[in-house]
């Protein structure tokens, strides 16, 4: 029944298309969509991995059923023996998801407090447990097994109440050992049972239940033509309630389509090449570098420093790409608080400094052409272009130089955060000398990297953006 009814839905779609709509189901169509411009604008959001792996919360997380019971891990594989029963499976874990101190309106304030102007949860990781009350989910999903709640829903409500960022969902197309995908993955993906069944109606009930304004697309272990992408993307930005503002990604078919296709590229976990790229991208990252989800063994040296994390924010800004910082959440329901502490110093920063990272566009220059650990960015401002020299390391003297800049005599050198501006010299010459004065320490704007606004340069004029 239900997967005639998605067929026909298909069916019609793809006809309407023929004659009305804008994007076709292949890709130069697809690509040729221009991504909605408050991404570019965002450049900072917070990601969350929740599921039933935050129950056992051990190794990586997210990955342990497969590493237990398809790859037999040797850590996981003794790990489940010592601690649970003989017989004990994956699904066993779900009744201690429960979330029983889940408010979403703290996690709400939180992400506000971080300064992020979008968050992306993920709604079904590869364990393919629903945090939503999906119709196709036999109770492997939060309202039926767990919680008992709709925590996409929940956290979908407080988060358009209590916050201004824009709300984004991670799907995995694939579940590891649903038998349907199994099934037509032995069978090369001739046989095409598991997309009509599960991955095309999951994902029609995230866009029109909770309209997302992003849809982060993973576990792509399947070609495109298998998951039938171009035909669901074409449907998304043709004729979904989204279709105006939606922005996706690039993991549609793990024949290529990474980093090539979509919308904005990820192309890699942790992607961040160092260098502007020329077309949109996002560096999923996490602050405990060892997982995804939460680590019950998580110790403080896994986690990111502030220093690394701004220079993570400044280094991807500065060629081009957005930031999604990822924390993952208890079983219970809380960020805890070393998270916490890490989000809302980054909002400290980010209150500071945000006028160097948000709307701005990638500058002729990506990191200093002299001093290391300086990147830039630049924004048009009502006085020309801005360039936003983030210095990630404060000078050892009162002297910073940059090589990249070409002063004029109307060159103005601020800091961000701070009163007064600073001399220098170099008019007219490539390179500036910035003269620092005695600063005194409660009158330092922050502690993690400093921004040194310069207007008026010659060589101002920004990259164009996406
Ligand atoms: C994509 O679809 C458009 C519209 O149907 C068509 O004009 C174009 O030739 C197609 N491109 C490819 C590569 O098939
Ligand atoms: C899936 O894609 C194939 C082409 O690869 C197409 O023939 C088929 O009609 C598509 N199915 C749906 C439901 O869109
Ligand atoms: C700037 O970045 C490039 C590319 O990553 C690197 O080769 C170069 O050494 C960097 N420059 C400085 C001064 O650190
Ligand atoms: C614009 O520049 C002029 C001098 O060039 C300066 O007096 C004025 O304060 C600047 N305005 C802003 C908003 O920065």
């Amino acid at each position: 029944m239900r997967t005639s009814r998605v067929l026909l839905c298909f069916t019609v779609v793809v006809s309407a298309c023929i004659s009305e709509c804008k994007y076709h189901p292949n890709w130069s169509s697809i690509d040729s969509r221009p991504l909605p411009a408050w991404y570019d604008e965002a450049k900072v959001g917070v990601f969350m991995h929740w599921g039933v792996f935050s129950v056992p919360s051990f190794g990586e997380t997210a990955w342990l059923w497969a590493f237990w019971q398809r790859d037999h891990v040797k850590p996981y594989v003794d790990y489940m023996t010592k601690n649970y029963r003989p017989g004990f499976t994956y699904a066993d874990f779900a009744p201690e998801f429960k979330a029983e101190f889940f408010n979403p309106d703290e996690w709400a304030e939180i992400l506000e407090a971080s300064g992020a102007k979008y968050f992306v949860i993920t709604t079904k990781h590869h364990e393919g447990f629903t945090l939503w009350p999906s119709k196709v989910s036999f109770n492997w999903n939060a309202m039926q097994v767990g919680p008992k709640r709709d925590l996409i829903g929940e956290l979908a409500t407080a988060i358009r109440k209590k916050t201004s960022l824009h709300f984004g969902l991670y799907h995995s197309l694939f579940a590891w050992f649903d038998p349907l995908y199994v099934t037509d993955k032995s069978n090369n993906f001739k046989t095409q049972l598991y997309p009509p069944a599960k991955a095309w109606p999951e994902l029609y009930e995230l866009v029109n239940n909770y309209k997302p304004e992003i849809l982060w697309s993973d576990g792509d272990a399947g070609p495109d033509w298998y998951w039938n992408s171009t035909q669901f993307l074409a449907w998304l930005y043709n004729e979904s309630p989204v279709k105006d503002y939606v922005v996706t990604n690039d993991r549609w078919g793990n024949n290529g389509i990474m980093c090539h296709h979509g919308g904005y590229y990820t192309c890699a976990d942790r992607y961040n090449p160092g260098k502007l790229q020329n077309h949109k991208w996002e560096n999923a990252m996490t602050l405990d570098r060892v997982a995804w989800g939460y680590r019950r063994t998580v110790k403080l040296s896994d986690l990111m420093a502030m220093e690394e994390l701004i220079y993570q924010i400044a280094s991807t800004v500065s060629c081009g790409g957005n930031i999604l910082v990822n924390v993952g959440p208890t079983a219970w329901g809380t960020i805890v608080p070393i998270f916490e502490q890490k989000l809302r110093q980054m909002g400290e920063w980010l209150k500071v400094n945000g006028e160097a990272i948000y709307s701005t566009k990638p500058w002729s220059h990506q990191n200093d052409t002299v001093t290391k650990h300086v990147w830039y960015t630049s924004k048009k401002t009502g006085n020309g272009t801005a360039v936003y020299a983030i210095v990630l390391k404060w000078p050892t003297t009162n002297i910073l130089t940059l090589g990249a800049p070409i002063p004029t005599s109307g060159t103005v050198v601020t800091m961000l955060g701070y009163a007064g501006s600073f001399g220098f010299k170099g008019i007219g010459q490539q390179g500036i000398t910035i003269r620092i004065p005695v600063i005194p320490f409660y009158e330092m704007p922050c502690q993690w990297g400093w921004v040194f606004k310069l207007e008026g340069l010659k060589n101002a004029a920004s990259k164009v953006g996406f």
